[in-house]
């Protein structure tokens, strides 16, 4: 699906130099759901668009499904990014003054699809991410949650071999930020391959595979044994909040449970 190999990316300033990838080799199978990590500087967003070709490899060579990519000129590009592949950004990047439907429409207007089946695979998306009741919203008529389920519905909505995610937690309270890494979860499941960019080891914490990266190097990649589940994870949020709101403390032997907050208990 993904294979870089050798890949080395520099920017020039003027007289200066910046290597900001080297040494990159990289292969990512189809259904992975993989987390890129890094320190500030790293070249995390260098690589990602390097992998959503938004920007093009200086050295070394990239194949996306099969295909090389690296040689192809912007308009090439522009084709590849808009058949096979999905963005989801930290600050959403939806338009303002459009409904989510109008904005899950994008894509699809730019690939030519017709009005008609645009609007039923904007609908579909939609309803994909739980947003079916929200269609007609802006931006500004949604919360931080929402406006990433929005953001996640126009990247599936073309049907990408890749959706690609850069730091998509980091605006969002770590309740919803767990439900967001829940929905990508959830996708992974359906079959699709995530890539998600990040510097929170909570986040990366729910993929199947780390690749970390140092100074423009891959310096790890490993396999995570035992990924969290998002949904356990937030009813665990949830029953400590009731538990802290029915006055519940750590004194308590009942503190902890389903049956903690009394809702949902069950006479035995
Ligand atoms: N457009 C650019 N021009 C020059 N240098 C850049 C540019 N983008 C990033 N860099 C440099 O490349 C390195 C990696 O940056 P970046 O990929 O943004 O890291 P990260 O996303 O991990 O914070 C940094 O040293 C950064 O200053
Ligand atoms: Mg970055």
């Amino acid at each position: 699906m993904i294979k870089l190999v050798n890949v080395r990316k520099v920017y020039r300033m003027g007289q200066t130099e910046v290597e900001a990838l080297k040494d990159i080799n990289m292969h990512i199978a189809a259904g992975e759901l993989v987390a890129i990590m890094g320190p500030s500087g790293s070249g995390k967003s260098t690589l990602m668009n390097i992998l959503g070709c938004l920007d093009r490899v200086t050295e070394g060579t990239y194949e996306l499904d099969g295909r090389l990519v690296s040689d192809r000129d912007e308009r090439d590009l522009a084709k590849v990014r808009n058949r096979h592949l999905g963005f989801v950004f930290q600050t959403f990047n939806l338009l303002p003054r459009m409904t989510a439907l109008r904005n899950v429409e994008q894509p699809l207007l730019y690939a030519g699809v017709s009005g008609r089946e645009r609007r039923q695979r904007a609908e579909a998306a939609l309803q994909r991410v739980g947003l079916g009741d929200r269609m007609h919203h802006r931006p500004n008529e949604l919360s931080g949650g929402q406006r990433q389920r929005v953001s996640i519905a126009r990247a599936l909505v073309n049907r990408p071999s890749i959706i690609l995610a850069d730091e998509p937690t980091g605006a969002l309270d770590s309740r919803t930020g767990e439900e967001i890494m829940g929905l990508f979860q959830e996708l992974h499941a359906d079959g699709a391959t995530v890539i998600v960019v990040t510097h929170e080891p909570d986040v990366a914490e729910h993929v199947n595979r780390i690749i970390r990266v140092r100074d423009g190097r891959i310096v790890s990649d490993q396999p995570v044994a035992s990924p969290v589940r998002a949904a356990d994870r937030l009813r665990e949020l949830m029953q400590h909040a009731e538990g802290v709101a029915a006055g519940e403390s750590a004194a308590s032997p009942n503190a902890v449970g389903p049956t903690a907050a009394g809702e949902g208990a069950t006479a035995s």
